[in-house]
């Protein structure tokens, strides 16, 4: 078994629905609770109004379906399809629906079966052979399907790692991609990106001292109002713990919005 895999199964079952098993361990439950709803926000403005109805939806690590779930609730018209490493996670996500054990780098899909790809702080854990797990993501994608990729930035993993004096790396194993890498192993990949974002203003209020591991109310109205601002700004910036980009398997024109 991989120690990646190892890691995971091991914080799958230590966790189980909890949201610091697939978000930060050492954030407040306010904190994690911020991200969890911009992740969602994202998800369900920016994704699901572009996957057809009857479409096909996979939920790439999906860990236990903490989006997958909300997915299916909001969607019941896609047939949703999880997948992850741990096959504890597995066993949790098919409380939801079907959820395949096994790696994003040999996916056990059909050449252009699905209509949109969700892979949400998974990417990373492909590490530097990130391109390889995109051209198998890319292989099962329908033409004209999207997909919407979330991850951490590394510049600004660096000054939280500066800042709070550990490593930079993730300790389940995964790495962040520079602003400029992450577009472009997507591109070579064969994917158009027509829109981009990120979350520098909760990065900034994370940082600020005794936000992150707070749980006072004014502290949760913080969270909430840099979080607005993470939805309607553009924030695709060195600044972002966590970016986004979504692309589509197409060749025909689409204006870059982000
Ligand atoms: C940070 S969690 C995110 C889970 C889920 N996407 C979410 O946002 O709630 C990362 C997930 O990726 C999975 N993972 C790690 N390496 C993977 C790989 N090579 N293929 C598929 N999933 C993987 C882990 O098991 C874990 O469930």
């Amino acid at each position: 078994m991989s120690s990646i895999r190892e890691t995971w199964e091991k914080r799958a079952k230590a966790n189980q629905y909890d949201l610091a098993g697939v978000l930060f361990r050492n954030l407040s439950i306010k904190a994690n609770k911020a991200i969890h709803n911009w992740h969602w926000w994202i998800v369900k403005q920016i994704l699901l109004p572009r996957i057809p109805s009857g479409g096909r939806l996979l939920d790439l690590g999906g860990g236990y379906g903490r989006l997958g779930s909300l997915v299916s609730r909001e969607r019941p018209d896609i047939e949703l399809v999880g997948q992850d490493l741990a096959l504890s996670y597995c066993r949790l996500y098919r409380d939801v629906t079907p959820c395949v054990q096994g790696s994003m780098f040999s996916l056990p899909f059909a050449e252009a079966s699905f209509d949109g790809v969700l892979a949400i702080t998974c990417l990373m854990y492909g590490q530097h052979q990130v391109f390889e797990a995109l051209k198998g993501i890319h292989l099962v994608m329908k033409p004209g399907g999207v997909l919407l990729a979330l991850d951490p930035g590394k510049e600004m993993q660096q000054v939280i790692s500066f800042v709070r004096r550990r490593k930079s790396e993730s300790p389940t194993g995964g790495i962040g991609f520079r602003l400029a890498e992450y577009i472009s192993a997507c591109q070579r990949a064969g994917f158009r990106i027509v829109s981009t974002g990120g979350n520098p203003f909760l990065s900034m209020a994370l940082l600020m001292p005794g936000v992150a591991a707070s749980s006072k109310q004014k502290v949760e109205a913080l969270l909430a109002w840099v979080s607005r601002r993470d939805q309607f700004e553009s924030g695709y910036s060195a600044l972002a713990l966590h970016r986004w980009m979504l692309g589509v398997k197409e060749s025909a024109a689409t204006a870059f919005i982000g």
